[in-house]
């Protein structure tokens, strides 16, 4: 058992950098941090250059050191391997490891991950330096876990070097047995694209339009995922010769371009979240009509609980936020950095560990603001981090318990990666996600997103009474089959329009539409298009209720015994079905012609049943987000107010304040971004 997902305790930690301080800084800090609840420290994953200044040439004094006097203090420590930044002399040496952009210049030395990730030259010396790092810090006491790199996938998740040209090569080779199968699947009969020679075949490339081919996209964003993956198990393999019984390893996500459920399967013990809701009051794109600002973090951590059933933070806001070329964040007010840190716990989280413990004097990151300032002088931030550890030490007994969710939201690496390359897709997509999402957290209604591959069983879907999957656009047999036993073996399963119109490599199909998901829904799409920007709102009746078909509407008509249960109630589709309902076996599939907005959301969790599930117990403003963990019979009610002032909640049966041990009955005040976490047994 790791030690600090153990199930036992909500562990807090912070980032260090203990190459940024004097060795006489150590001490204090570390006393600071203990004294202030801190157990876990993560340090090193951007030391590269000071291990190996030079090639060859090691010198693990200063982390060896710093580990020991961790030891003294009872400190945990995560060890982060260095590969995210490249020394100098390294860059200067092996040019061939950087990154470049779509028009191939090639990136410089001095900002960090801007090496790619598949220069044989990177790879053999990422090698080297992990295998340095693990095997003189591995079996040191004060070691628990492993972080691999920093972020995979931040700062770019596009990669234009020669070496990932070469490999790109390789991997469709591997794909498609021959040239005539790839020019098959990339559709390349269009606009004369078809390739004769493999060595025509290249990662997109800079040109006049912003056309490049689609189906070549799909597949570059693939290769993109499985270049991250097995940079990611390269390293993991070697942490795992060395590292101790019980000590992790994991990396922080989540970027674009990467299929973490593969990168968790194949090198991750868990995966861990940097978490920032703060950016919610960025000075750029900050929207002041947008209900959700800080509580949308709740969102990402639903991503991360959904390929990581256990995950920790690894960075969690504890500061106002920039570097010298960005002004990011606002500090947190009084409260939020409680509110945050049990907004992460609510969704899952036992670990978190705040970024970072004092704010850097020099570099690109000085207004990146962590607990301490750059004096390091106690503070309000540390007077609050002081309380959490004594909250999170009253919430214990949650430690190990999971979210519970009846309802959720179906996702898939094809599709979200088609929907960023496809206008058409994203928008709905888009306005879906966010539609279910804030629909679900605004009627206190916990959501899970749960995802579909290969590997997905059908009793990972049985957990749920209700299934969304908006816009399934690539739908593959096994797939659909799958959702066809979740169906008929009691399930209800929501489709909206765009489904079911493309093949794996994002090729249109010939059938008629939705293609393989008419058995399940009962419904053909005879005609569709996305609503005019004069037509207005486009609204299908449901008995009582008025839905909007946003973005899109998909004319349809019943197939067999499908009801229709809503039609068009205006522009030129006026009369026409909107709103198809197929029982199938013991349950049901709805096929709905338009995208998901929130209010139209929100009418399908009250039809169908799942909408407030804990009304019995507790009432509380569309403001306040509930969260509900449980363990066994224990249920653990976690209460988050996002808004600055009170806001009054009402519990209708009993429960105990696990904050106070107290036991609350009836109205109760959450304190401007207060939060509460109460038991019901
Ligand atoms: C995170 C990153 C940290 C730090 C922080 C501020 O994304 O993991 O290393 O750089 O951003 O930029």
């Amino acid at each position: 058992m790791n030690r600090i997902l153990d199930g036992e305790k909500i562990v807090l930690g912070v980032c260090y950098y203990p190459e940024h301080w004097t060795k006489e800084d150590w001490e204090p800090d570390l006393r600071k941090m203990k004294e202030n609840g801190i157990e876990a420290v993560r340090i090193g994953e951007f030391a590269w250059s000071l291990v190996e200044p030079e090639e060859g040439k090691y010198d693990f004094s200063l982390f060896g050191e710093f580990l020991d006097t961790a030891e003294r203090y009872g400190m945990k420590v995560i060890m982060g391997t260095p590969t995210a930044t490249p020394p100098a002399w390294l860059t200067g040496r092996y040019p061939e490891v950087l990154n470049a952009d779509i028009q191939g210049n090639r990136f410089h030395h001095g900002g960090r991950r801007h090496y790619n990730y598949n220069s044989p030259k990177y790879r053999e010396l990422c090698c080297g330096i992990v295998e340095k790092y693990a095997e003189h810090y591995a079996k040191h006491p004060a070691v628990i876990g492993w972080q691999i790199d920093n972020e995979l996938n931040c700062e770019t998740c596009l990669f234009y070097s020669e070496s990932d040209n070469l490999a790109f090569r390789e991997f469709v080779k591997k794909k498609y047995s021959s040239l005539k199968e790839l020019n098959e699947a990339w559709g390349t009969v269009f606009w004369s694209q078809t390739y004769s020679d493999w060595e025509e075949v290249s990662i997109p490339k800079y040109m006049n339009t912003d056309a490049v081919n689609p189906h070549l996209q799909l597949d570059y964003i693939r290769f993109i995922s499985q270049s991250a993956c097995e940079f990611a198990k390269l390293q993991a393999d070697i942490l795992r010769r060395y590292v101790k019984e019980g000590d992790f390893i994991t990396t922080n996500g989540i970027f674009a371009n990467v299929d973490y459920l593969r990168m968790k399967k194949e090198s991750l013990d868990f995966l861990t979240y940097d978490s920032y809701p703060n950016f919610a009051y960025g000075l750029d794109g900050f929207d002041a009509e947008d209900v959700m600002k800080d509580r949308k973090w709740s969102r990402n951590l639903t991503e991360v609980r959904a390929v990581s059933g256990r995950f920790g933070i690894m960075e969690q806001q504890s500061g106002a936020n920039g570097w010298n070329t960005r002004m990011e964040a606002p500090a947190p007010r009084p409260g939020q950095m409680t509110l945050w840190t049990m907004q992460s716990i609510a969704h899952g989280a036992d670990f978190v560990s705040y970024f970072r413990f004092r704010t850097a004097t020099v570099g690109t990151e000085m207004y990146w603001h962590g607990i301490l300032d750059y004096s390091g002088r106690d503070n309000r931030r540390l007077a609050e981090l002081k309380k959490i550890s004594g909250l999170t030490e009253k919430i214990r007994e949650a430690a190990g318990s999971a979210y519970e969710a009846k309802a959720a939201l179906v996702r898939d690496y094809d599709n979200m990666w088609d929907a960023g390359l496809d206008k058409w897709h994203e928008r709905v997509d888009r306005v879906s996600v966010r539609g279910i999402f804030e629909a679900a957290q605004l009627s206190h209604t916990p959501l899970d997103f749960v995802y579909l591959d290969e590997n997905t069983r059908l009793e990972t879907l049985q957990k749920y009474q209700v299934l969304f999957y908006p816009h399934a656009v690539i739908l593959s047999k096994e797939r659909m089959a799958l959702l066809e036993q979740y169906v008929a073996q009691g399930g209800v399963l929501v489709m909206g329009c765009r489904t079911g119109y493309k093949d794996k490599n994002g090729r249109c199909v010939r059938e008629y539409l939705p293609g393989q998901a008419r058995k399940l829904t009962g419904t053909d799409v005879t005609e569709y298009s996305f609503v005019a920007p004069d037509e207005g709102k486009i609204l299908v009746n449901w008995d009582e209720e008025e839905l909007e078909a946003a973005v899109f509407t998909d004319s349809l008509a019943p197939i067999g015994d499908a009801k229709v249960l809503g039609t068009y109630q205006n522009s030129y589709l006026k009369g026409e079905p909107g709103l198809i309902c197929n029982a199938y076996g013991k349950g049901k599939a709805y096929y709905f012609g338009g995208a998901f907005n929130r209010e139209t959301a929100e009418v399908f969790l009250k039809k169908l049943g799942v909408s407030e599930p804990y009304a019995e117990t507790v009432k509380l403003p569309a403001c306040c987000e509930l969260a509900v963990r449980r363990k066994g019979e224990t249920a653990y009610f976690f209460l988050l107010n996002y808004a600055k002032e009170p806001q009054k909640v009402f519990f209708e049966t009993p429960v105990k304040n696990l904050y106070t041990g107290e036991t609350i009955s009836g109205s109760y005040t959450l304190e401007g971004y207060g939060t509460l976490v109460a038991v019901k047994n």
